[in-house]
């Protein structure tokens, strides 16, 4: 196969979207890890401040690209009507409406993220931080996308990735929250609360939900794309 056919195969995009995704999932764990850890002052003479400030940017970064190659990719794949609007306005798309649709609103935080931090000196250091805060909203929000949208929920790495992600935001901000004597009792119950009931709201979802049989249908992909894959053998 020559290079300009395998670069316009929807196949090679399908491919590219998936490991994006995974690895822009994992990304963001680790943004959202290390920004925890930072305005936690978990940090130490062996392991300083300004290292997990600058791995935090960086790693931000890099996960901005392989966001960017996600999106890309989703939208030049011919096999799902996705369209560039798709990415920024939520639920706007016909496939998978509502978990596309989740994508969307992390990568609207994540947009807004990004922007505020550039105009940082011109905003002021409040209202940076309050926006800032997004980041850690969009972190669930993108876990439902992946987990509605993606084809390779039922495969064990994918599961490990999704388990691995989870237990490191909820451990991190159980530990965090129990640094931390000033708050109050009820914000740092519910703090911990929080992230643990959506593990276990996972838990309990996902048999039921996106690794039961007829997922693809109730999750809202197009009847004819699902008529398409049973007639024509389509291999995805
Ligand atoms: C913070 C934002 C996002 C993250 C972290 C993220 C991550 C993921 C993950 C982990 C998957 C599952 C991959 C798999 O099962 O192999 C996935 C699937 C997918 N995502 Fe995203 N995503 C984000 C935003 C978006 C946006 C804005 C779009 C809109 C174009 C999008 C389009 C897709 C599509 C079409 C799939 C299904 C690919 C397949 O066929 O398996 N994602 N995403």
């Amino acid at each position: 196969m020559s290079l300009a056919a395998i670069s316009s195969s929807s196949t090679t995009y399908w491919y590219l979207t998936r490991s994006t995704g995974a690895v822009a999932l994992i990304l963001l764990t680790l943004v959202v890890v290390l920004g925890v850890i930072d305005v936690s002052r978990l940090s130490s003479d062996f392991w300083p401040r300004f290292i997990t400030d600058s791995l935090h940017r960086r790693v931000s970064l890099l996960a901005v690209v392989f966001l960017g190659v996600h999106i890309v990719t989703a939208v030049l794949d011919t096999y799902a009507p996705i369209g560039l609007w798709d990415a920024l306005i939520p639920f706007h798309s016909s496939y998978r409406s509502l978990w596309l649709g989740f994508g969307a609103i992390a990568f609207d935080m994540l947009l807004a993220v990004m922007v505020t931090s550039i105009l940082r000196a011109r905003i002021g250091r409040r209202a940076w931080r309050a926006v800032h805060w997004l980041a850690y909203g969009c972190w669930p929000i993108a876990v439902l996308h992946g987990l509605g949208t993606g084809t390779d929920v039922k495969q064990v790495w994918m599961l490990a990735i999704d388990a691995v992600c989870v237990i490191s935001v909820v451990g991190v901000v159980m530990l965090r929250m129990s640094s931390l004597s000033t708050l109050s009792r009820a914000v740092r119950f519910s703090a911990i609360a929080l992230p643990l009931a959506f593990a276990v709201g996972l838990i309990v979802w996902l048999p039921g939900g996106p690794l039961a049989a007829g997922w693809a249908a109730r999750a809202g992909t197009p009847a004819s794309l699902i008529a398409n894959h049973a007639t024509q053998a389509v291999t995805r």
